[in-house]
């Protein structure tokens, strides 16, 4: 492997640029399973950046990666451990070891980390700082103090097994107190613009048109597809796997935005998790706390929505949510020397265990969405053995159309019963046309116990999975007439 300072004009496809402290870094033969945390520490010799789980769990490995966006630098937290290496050419990193102006100084979010002892063993601290930098960078950088609630998303992919969290989260809101020191963001967004976009034709492509993904799907459906890869990177550093060819569709413009139409609101299979929870909540504000609830934060803003629901994990979280909110994907292949698409409700693409019905060739490229209905009510509930950067026990989602106390219609999604996620037809069958009372509850939730055959594993026995889903329909009819007293989602 070399390193180089490449002239722009000079780059071969295959050649993986991104910026670094300022410059442009090349390295060529850069395999394209290799992962941005081997490159950093064995090809770079950076070994700031700590290696714990290699599963996206910990965080010792999190570095910030900013992509040019309409002139300015867009900064993201990620794991570096479950991320090809090839995912940032064009874009910008940091390391822990590239923060200090000077030689020997401390940026602000390193010396508040000091200054409130939020460190002792250190293993966890240089993961801890970087998502600090990436916190200053959208706040302290725009003028906005960070607040306790702020640092605790920002830091919720973060795992400390020696200083407890509190003098952490206190060092995230004083690093406001300092001198503010700023990214040199011209100088980045003028190096980035010298590198040469990757395109769809190489051993991992990165292609920026939907018609190019699709045409580089339709030419090699043998290659590993993936978008954010904090599924797909599991497939290397747990299951040993290797990737001869990958396909990135992250860069793909057409996909990364949310459109908005009358009655429904599509999401791009790029658009990252957070974003995509984001345009679901200003509608439905509800779908925020839930929203939270899913991985931590660098998760969210590498993972996307169309990655969660392609995976079909049958404990994903955000299709009992789209299942309840009577979601279609569309999906899209290049046959024929033009584009085809077709449509389908959610729940009908899975067939098995992690198995849908998406040909070799197709990529699913939207997620649309109905808009809600001013009779609409929602109650989203995710049950796992911790509250933050955790996969779901049992999760449901109960969508309800109401005329004062009559339900005229009831969707309900349901996750962690079934080989895939699943909608509880007889419940919402038990509930439709009634009047939403504590009768009608009752008989529904004897139903959905009974609808499903859970298995029992290490997230949860059968027995309770099956109770645990019939009383989360008594709280949302608690929670739909007022009766809640505590909701944790809700606790900061
Ligand atoms: C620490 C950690 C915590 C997590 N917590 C949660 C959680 O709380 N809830 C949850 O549901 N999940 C969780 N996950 C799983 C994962 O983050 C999500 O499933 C995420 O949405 C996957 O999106 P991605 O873009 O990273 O997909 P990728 O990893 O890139 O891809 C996943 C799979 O989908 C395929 N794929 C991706 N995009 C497309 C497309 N557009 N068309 C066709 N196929 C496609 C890929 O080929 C691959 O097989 C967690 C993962 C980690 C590592
Ligand atoms: S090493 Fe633990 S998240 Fe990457
Ligand atoms: S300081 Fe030791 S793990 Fe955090």
């Amino acid at each position: 492997m070399t390193k180089q300072k490449p002239s722009p004009a000079a780059l071969k496809p295959q050649t993986l640029v991104f910026v670094r402290r300022g410059e442009a870094v090349a390295l060529n033969n850069v395999p394209p399973d290799r992962t941005l945390l081997d490159l950093l520490r064995e090809d770079l010799r950076s070994c700031d950046t700590k290696e714990g789980c290699a599963a996206g769990d910990c965080g010792a490995c999190t570095v910030v990666v900013a992509q040019a966006c309409g002139g300015k630098l867009a900064y993201r937290a990620v794991n570096s451990c479950i991320r090809p290496a090839h995912s940032v050419h064009g874009l910008a990193v940091w390391t822990a070891g590239d923060l200090a102006a000077t030689p020997g100084s401390l940026h602000p979010a390193q010396q508040a980390m000091v200054d409130h002892h939020g460190s002792q063993c250190g293993f966890c601290t240089p993961g801890f700082v970087m998502s600090l930098f990436g916190l200053y960078q959208d706040s302290v950088c725009q003028g906005q103090a960070v607040n306790r609630e702020q640092a605790q998303h920002a830091l919720s992919g973060n795992l400390c097994r020696c200083t407890g969290y509190r003098p952490i989260v206190q060092a995230a809101c004083h690093m406001g107190d300092y001198p503010v020191q700023r990214v040199d963001e011209p100088a980045v967004l003028h190096a980035l613009a010298g590198i040469e976009p990757r395109g769809a034709d190489a051993d991992y492509g990165l292609p920026e048109r939907l018609e190019d993904l699709l045409r580089a799907r339709s030419q090699s459906p043998q290659a590993t597809l993936i978008a954010g890869a904090t599924d797909a990177g599991l497939q290397l550093t747990q299951g040993r796997q290797r990737w001869r060819q990958v396909i990135d569709l992250s860069r793909v413009a057409e996909l990364r935005v949310v459109e908005d139409y009358p009655h429904h609101i599509a999401i791009g299979a790029a658009v990252n998790l957070q974003h995509a929870f984001e345009a679901l909540a200003q509608e439905r504000p509800h779908v925020q706390a839930f929203a939270n609830r899913f991985a931590g934060w660098p998760i969210r803003q590498s993972g996307t929505l169309g990655g969660n629901v392609a995976n079909g994990s049958p404990i994903g979280d955000s299709m009992p949510l789209l299942i309840a909110l009577g979601a279609h994907v569309v999906l899209m292949a290049w046959r024929r020397g033009r584009i085809v698409h077709r449509e389908l409700p959610l729940e009908t693409l899975y067939t098995g265990y992690r198995q849908n019905l998406m040909a070799p060739d197709e990529v699913l490229c939207w997620i649309k969405v109905p808009r809600p209905t001013p009779h609409e009510w929602l109650g989203a509930y995710k049950v796992s053995k911790r509250v933050e950067d955790d996969i779901s026990a049992i999760c449901l989602v109960v969508q309800l159309q109401r005329q004062g106390q009559r339900i005229t219609q009831a969707s309900i999604g349901v996750g962690g019963v079934a080989a895939t996620p699943v909608r509880a037809v007889h419940t919402e069958a038990a509930l439709r046309g009634r009047d939403w009372t504590p009768d009608t509850v009752q008989k529904a939730q004897a139903v959905l116990r009974q609808e499903f055959e859970p298995i029992s594993d290490m997230r949860a026995s059968s027995a309770y999975r099956r109770e645990v889903l019939g009383n989360l329909l008594q709280r949302a009819w608690l929670e739909s007439t007022g009766q809640t007293e505590i909701r944790l989602e809700d606790l900061a």
